[in-house]
């Protein structure tokens, strides 16, 4: 599906605007990510740090659990900005712990927007990010 240049400033905006709540004492590196339903909602989430390290969850998964915790199941899109400074210096990716999540919940033509700013974006597939990816289909 291609998706409107309206929903890629949106998703931009809401990811962008979904760092101000990153909890990030550690890194300051403060992510915000913002997920498409199919049905036209946007699901927020951001980056939760904790003092063991292990169980901070990244913005991305944040998203993804909030929405599917809902009952949430068809996924369109997701944008994720992160950075240290206000307007992030580089991409941030998604790291792959949370692309197997994606895996795990989407279809091949998922898309994944990963923006600096709204001028500033670049936008995957998953396969791109995920190439010959493991998931359900192959526990046979
Ligand atoms: N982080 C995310 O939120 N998403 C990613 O895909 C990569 C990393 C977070 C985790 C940690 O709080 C901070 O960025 C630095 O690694």
């Amino acid at each position: 599906m291609t998706l409107e240049q309206s929903v890629i400033f949106d998703l931009i905006e809401k990811a962008n605007d979904a760092r101000k709540h990153a909890y990030t004492p550690y890194s300051e590196f403060k992510v915000g990510a913002a997920l498409l339903l199919k049905n036209g909602e946007i699901v927020t989430g951001c980056n939760i740090e904790n003092s063991a390290f292990s169980p901070t969850n990244c913005a991305e998964r944040t998203a993804f659990f909030k929405a599917i915790s809902e009952g949430e199941r068809d996924f369109v899109a997701i944008a994720v900005v992160g950075g240290k400074k206000e307007i992030p210096e580089s991409f941030a990716f998604p790291c792959g712990v949370c692309r197997q999540v994606m895996r795990e919940f989407c279809e091949d033509d998922f898309q994944i927007i990963v923006a600096k700013t709204k001028q500033e974006y670049k936008i995957f597939t998953l396969p791109q990010l995920l190439p010959e990816g493991f998931g359900g289909g192959n526990i046979v």
